[in-house]
């Protein structure tokens, strides 16, 4: 029994359902230490015949038996192991791998045996002195010489340390000088015991051998003995498996930095999507928290006014009295704390001070909505005192308005009384303080302006209650629901919510529909991104093409292949979401500059969650992209891309 044996092999090739047939019954049987030349005419199937006992076409009949063992039955994983640790392939174009160093790339089929990595990379080194390239370990292939390259591909055949040497015109593009050399080279492979099965036109080449195989018409037409063969080896294969992960990262990222430029445009063009994506989200954090802060430093976010819901209050006087039944109701809501009574009175009031008059529009008590913050100077007012908007202290008094606090001011106010005859009511009261306009109305006490009215006999109601929320501003909201969910005879809604706090939970609203519509223009950036990462890597399976048919000749299995560019697209998505959230930082710093001076707030507010967020959505996105790319590039047929130019 020979080492390696080939039994009635048969091959053709179909176009249309048409049969070539290319071998047509082979049978040959090969020893270790043998240097076999294979000769024949040009398109007689030699290339055909190789691939068979490489391992990389099993689409054959026949039988091809190692050792005594049939690779018939291997499944595609087993056949990748066999090519990977008893076969070292030596292409007539080299096809080494042109983004990766010479040393790389006889490290590419180390990495895929069990050396420890110190143990690869130190025989890496050795077969590269073997081979006479010790100077030239840091070059790109397209650095060396034809005949260089050569012996690069030796020594990355050499890597598992293979019992058999497959070389299809090794020196088929090489001057004479370095074809004895390459020859000289696998004669000693041969003599280490090993079998070296070359493919060659040249009768020198096939002359330098132990033995010539003639190819004619499919067959073997003349199989000759020309020298002893050498001693066989003991067979020391080094044990292997498929190109790890980390493997293909580290390609993935050569390849990268091989590309440098174009890789970079890309990740910059990825960057754009998560950057707006983030920056989105960082604004619409700080555009919500803007508005909110202004709004809760001038009210209390805890406290609302409530109203009846008339269409017309002038028409009917008493239908917006907030009745005991209807503060009842309100103090009964959960988390309401308590509801007081308060009083707005619209048209015909008058302050005046010494000659100074003022006509205030409207006016309302004092009452919890009201932030003391807002209160420039003096206090909120007592019984008996009177706090003035800052547009009102200026009627009275305009070049010192603060200077009004603590004076004495009559107050004056039309009104019908019981006969339903208009009225003047009058009093003399302190200013208490001064607030912004923007926040407070000119405002007295429920029992001020209930005394006032009373000195003419006149009894009020109230007509607005203000609700106090206990606990979290999170409580608010219900409450807010509850007293709009009430509803009248008319089935409408029997109180209205008036009042700034009212407006928070509106203004919330357009924020939030403002962002989502921002978020969605940058979501479709993303998509754009998307699909450009979909079409780079498109690009890189077809510019690749070779380098996966080298891979898969070394033995590399489908999935390290798809690895290979999931591994590409997480760099990209790794690298691009690096850049967008340091771009997005960078703007944060520069935005949040520009705005402290202007409103005196940060405007953008990227938080933590942000930033994890665009980095998952990134290298998710990355990876989705990679799908159909990757699998494509892992269903490529080994045999037809080494034949891709
Ligand atoms: N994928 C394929 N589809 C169809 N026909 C093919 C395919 N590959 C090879 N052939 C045909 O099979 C025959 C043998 O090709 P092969 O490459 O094995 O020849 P070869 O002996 O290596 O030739 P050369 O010395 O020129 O390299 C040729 O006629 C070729 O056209
Ligand atoms: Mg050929």
């Amino acid at each position: 029994m020979s080492y390696l044996e080939l039994h009635n092999i048969k091959k053709s090739y179909y176009l249309e359902n048409e049969e070539f047939p290319v071998l047509t019954g082979i049978d040959l049987s090969f020893d270790q230490g043998e240097f076999v030349s294979i000769v024949g005419e040009s398109g007689g199937g030699k290339t055909t015949l190789m691939n068979i006992i490489g391992g990389l076409d099993s689409n054959y009949s026949g039988d091809v038996v190692l050792n005594g063992k049939s690779l018939r039955h291997d499944t595609a994983k087993q056949l990748d192991a066999y090519r990977r640790q008893t076969i070292g392939f030596i292409f007539q174009n080299f096809d080494l791998i042109s983004h990766l160093t010479v040393f790389n790339n006889v490290m590419v089929s180390l990495q895929m045996t069990k050396l420890s990595h110190k143990q690869q990379e130190a025989r890496a080194r050795q077969l590269l002195e073997q081979v006479g390239l010790k100077d030239h370990m840091r070059k790109y292939p397209n650095q060396l010489s034809g005949g260089q390259k050569q012996r690069v591909a030796i020594a990355r055949a050499l890597a598992s340390d293979p019992e058999i040497i497959i070389a299809d015109e090794p020196t088929g593009a090489l001057d004479s000088q370095n074809t004895q050399e390459i020859l000289a080279l696998l004669d000693e492979i041969a003599k280490d015991g090993k079998l070296v099965i070359t493919v060659t036109h040249s009768e020198t080449v096939a002359n330098h051998g132990t033995r010539i195989v003639r190819l004619a018409d499919g067959k073997i037409s003349e199989d000759k003995s020309i020298k002893q063969g050498y001693e066989k080896s003991q067979a020391n294969e080094l044990s292997t498996h498929t190109l790890r992960f980390g493997a293909t990262l580290k390609m993935a990222l050569e390849n990268m930095r091989y590309n440098l430029k174009r890789n970079l445009l890309i990740v910059f063009g990825a960057a754009i999507g998560i950057f707006s994506v983030i920056v989105m989200l960082g604004l619409g954090n700080g555009v919500q928290g803007y508005i909110n802060h202004e709004i809760y430093s001038q009210v209390n976010p805890n406290a609302v006014q409530v109203t009846q819901n008339v269409s017309d209050s002038s028409q009917d006087p008493s239908k917006i009295v907030m009745k005991t039944k209807d503060q009842n109701r309100l103090k009964d809501i959960k988390n309401v704390k308590h509801v007081q009574d308060g009083y707005f009175v619209q048209g015909g009031t008058q302050l005046r001070m010494g000659r100074k008059n003022a006509s205030i529009s409207f006016m309302q008590t004092y009452n919890p909505t009201m932030l003391t913050k807002s209160i420039t100077k003096g206090h909120a007012p007592k019984n008996g005192e009177i706090m003035l908007t800052k547009e009102y202290a200026q009627k009275l008094n305009k070049k010192h308005p603060y200077s009004l606090v603590g004076k004495k001011v009559t107050f004056y106010q039309n009104a019908l009384n019981k006969q339903k005859h208009p009225v003047m009511l009058s009093k003399t009261l302190k200013v208490s303080g001064i607030a912004k306009a923007n926040t407070g109305a000119t405002s007295v006490t429920y029992d001020t302006i209930k005394s006032i009215y009373k000195s003419k006999g006149i009894k009020i109601q109230p007509t607005f209650v203000t609700v106090v929320i206990k606990g979290d501003v999170k409580n608010v909201k219900p409450v807010q629901n509850k007293i709009k969910s009430f509803k009248n005879d008319k089935k409408k809604a029997t109180y209205q919510i008036t009042g700034v706090g009212g407006m928070v939970d509106t203004l919330n609203t357009y924020i939030t529909l403002a962002v989502n519509v921002l978020a969605t223009i940058a979501g479709i950036s993303l998509l754009v991104s998307a699909i450009m990462i979909i079409v780079v890597l498109y690009i890189s399976v077809s510019e690749r093409t070779k380098e996966i048919g080298i891979l898969r000749a070394l033995g590399s299995s489908k999935g390290s292949i798809r690895n290979l560019f999931f591994s590409e697209a997480f760099f990209i998505g790794l690298f691009s979401s690096a850049l967008a959230i340091g771009l997005a930082e960078l703007l944060q710093v520069v935005a949040n500059n520009i705005a402290q001076r202007g409103i005196n707030y940060s405007i953008m507010q990227i938080t933590p969650g942000n930033i994890i967020f665009g980095f998952v959505v990134a290298i998710f996105i990355s990876l989705l992209a990679a799908l159909a790319p990757a699998a494509s590039a892992a269903r490529l047929d080994p045999i037809e891309s080494l034949s891709y130019e």
